[in-house]
């Protein structure tokens, strides 16, 4: 069986890797790794196959940056290109970004049976574009892989047959346990000058956060004020600093450190090590819950309530006050304990390959 995988923007690469290992243990399931090139800055793309051990790309479509029909619309002209050229008898997309979708699409038009890892997260806020994303990919796929309970209600409730979905736990969690084997120096910050639980970590890239400035200018104010009593690592993202520009916005603390984005290895030390996390991001709220670690979501909602019923998170939304107060709740030492999730074992791969291989 020919399997072709899809990547294309940071958060794909960690979830394909555990699978790809699996798979790669039984000889009849050829596997072909698509890069869409939707990201393709070095820190935001080729360390993460260099450390999570996945092998370089069988092909980079390299489409890079643009507005979402665009972005979309290229990757589709270019993998339906090359599924044309190529062929396979299953197409395995993950996550929400935009090569999702787009990849997503054309399997299902070319009558290619589609597999979604990471199926059924709802935020039920449509004006996020990995909602849409997301939405779109579970009506057309074949196979849907949920990481938890939550989820497989969601698809039943939009009317998914029963038979279609496999709950099979969260595939970030696979690569967490493999890396958190492999990282030297895994008890200590990436940075010298680091203490351990002495720092914030900060990932803040949405477009809903980022974009607006009235918005982006209140959330800098907060992570100023907190930066008063603890210092915030931030490794942005390139989104988050063409904004800075653009606006003329930067934080005023020098308690807060903008670094370049990092690789898995050294955001996982980072995170791993800190007091606590901010983030708009959406696996980090995963990753913080199964590591205990005080995680604050700058956002109006989460396609992972999980994570706040069972776990470390919590919802701030945008409002400063609340950042900040939420932020001071957990130095005072007022933090949620993780309850832990079914089948968050690192077993994930091996519950997705066993169904590829009775295909
Ligand atoms: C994408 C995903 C988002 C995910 C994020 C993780 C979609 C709709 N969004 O958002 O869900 O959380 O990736 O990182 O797919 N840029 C660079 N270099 C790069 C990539 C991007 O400079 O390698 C800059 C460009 O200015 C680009 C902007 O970032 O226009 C946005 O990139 P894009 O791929 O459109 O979406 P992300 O914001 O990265």
């Amino acid at each position: 069986m020919k399997i072709i995988y899809v990547v294309g923007a940071r958060p794909n690469f960690m979830k394909v890797a555990p699978i790809m290992r699996e798979a790669s243990k039984h000889k009849e399931l050829e596997q072909i790794l698509v890069h869409t090139g939707q990201h393709y800055d070095k820190n935001m793309s080729k360390c993460f196959f260099e450390e999570l051990g996945i092998c370089e790309p069988d092909i980079n479509l390299e489409v890079g940056s643009g507005h979402h029909g665009e972005q979309t619309g290229k990757i589709m002209q270019k993998f339906e290109e090359f599924m044309l050229k190529e062929g396979g008898n299953l197409v395995v997309v993950v996550g929400d970004v935009n090569s999702t979708i787009a990849c997503g699409l054309v399997a299902a038009k070319l009558h290619i049976p589609l597999a979604h890892v990471e199926a059924g997260l709802r935020s039920f806020d449509r004006r996020m574009p990995e909602e849409i994303n997301r939405l779109l990919t579970d009506t057309i796929s074949d196979y849907l892989f949920t990481p938890a309970e939550e989820a497989n209600k969601n698809l039943k409730n939009e009317g998914i047959p029963e038979e279609k979905i496999f709950l099979v736990g969260d595939i970030m969690i696979d690569t967490l346990l493999w890396e958190m084997e492999r990282t030297p120096h895994i008890n200590k910050p990436p940075l010298p000058e680091l203490d351990n639980n002495n720092y914030a970590a900060l990932t803040l890239h949405r477009p809903s956060n980022v974009d607006d400035p009235e918005i982006f200018k209140g959330i800098l104010n907060a992570l100023d004020e907190i930066a008063n009593k603890i210092p915030i690592i931030f490794p942005a993202h390139p989104r988050t600093i063409n904004r800075m520009k653009e606006f003329q916005f930067y934080p005023k603390s020098k308690n807060i450190k903008i670094i370049e984005p990092l690789s898995y290895r050294e955001f996982l030390r980072l995170y791993k090590n800190s007091k606590f996390v901010l983030t708009d991001s959406g696996s980090i709220q995963q990753e913080t819950t199964f590591l205990n670690i005080p995680c604050l979501t700058i956002r109006e909602n989460t396609e992972r309530p999980f994570t706040i019923t069972k776990g470390t998170n919590v919802l701030t939304g945008t409002d400063p006050k609340r950042i900040t107060e939420e932020a001071f709740k957990i130095l005072e030492g007022e933090t949620k304990q993780s309850e832990g999730l079914p089948l968050w074992d690192g077993k994930t791969a091996k519950r997705i390959v066993n169904v590829f291989r009775e295909l």
